[in-house]
């Protein structure tokens, strides 16, 4: 998919306040820092587009880009963030967990995760989350420049492994480095199989 024009649309702190529901969405998620907005801005080819920070929990409201007047992206807060309060951390949860249930219009979340660690829990209790909610999603390696090829296949292995313990099927899995602009246009991709535009 070539990207013709990206624009920011809002940052909003409620689901209800979330831009119309009239076109297809695709949402980012994952802990924070895992890299969700830096992904954004290397697949969509624009420097600054959604902020980044080396500070975890940089993003903290749902924000919304529209993509080539077509369909939504959203950029969301990182859940998991250690160091706000117990109750802020609910409120994310909440926000999120909200956001996800109640968008009519999220066609696929992409579920971020770090490729230079095992398995964590609080991915693996998200993902279960959204299976047991019939959300539909993917599943993005992030900072695989961080790591010789060979360590990288391995873990994404053992990431396999892991679901296979629960799930059927393996969702689809993305393979990706911001730093290097790599494996952003698979996203794209499906994101223009499963729709048409
Ligand atoms: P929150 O908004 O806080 O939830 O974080 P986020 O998931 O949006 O992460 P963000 O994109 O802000 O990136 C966090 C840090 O990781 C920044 O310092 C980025 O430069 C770095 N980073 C992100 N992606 C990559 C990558 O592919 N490779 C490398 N080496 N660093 C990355
Ligand atoms: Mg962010």
């Amino acid at each position: 998919m070539i990207i013709k024009t990206a624009e920011f649309i809002k940052s909003s702190g409620r689901w209800q306040d979330c831009p119309e529901a009239v076109m297809p969405e695709y949402a980012f998620i994952g802990r924070s820092n895992v890299g969700k907005s830096s992904l954004i801005n290397a697949m969509l080819n624009h420097k600054d587009l959604a902020k980044t920070s080396q500070t975890p929990g940089k993003t903290q409201l749902i924000n919304h880009f529209i993509i080539n007047e077509a369909w939504y992206l959203t950029d969301l807060p990182g859940y998991g963030y250690a160091r706000v309060s117990k109750s802020m951390r609910k409120d994310f949860e909440k926000l999120i967990n909200n956001y996800i249930l109640n968008r009519k219009n999220l066609v696929n979340l992409f579920v971020l995760v770090d490729v230079r660690h095992t398995p964590q829990k609080i991915d693996l209790e998200f993902i279960e989350w959204c299976g047991e909610n019939g959300v539909p999603f993917s599943i993005v390696f992030t900072k695989v420049d961080k790591l010789k090829p060979n360590a990288v296949l391995a873990n994404v292995e053992e990431y396999k492994k892991e679901l296979l313990k629960t799930w059927e099927d393996l969702p689809e899995i993305y393979i990706t480095s911001a730093e290097k602009k790599e494996g952003g246009d698979a996203i794209l991709k499906f994101i223009a199989e499963t729709n048409a535009f």
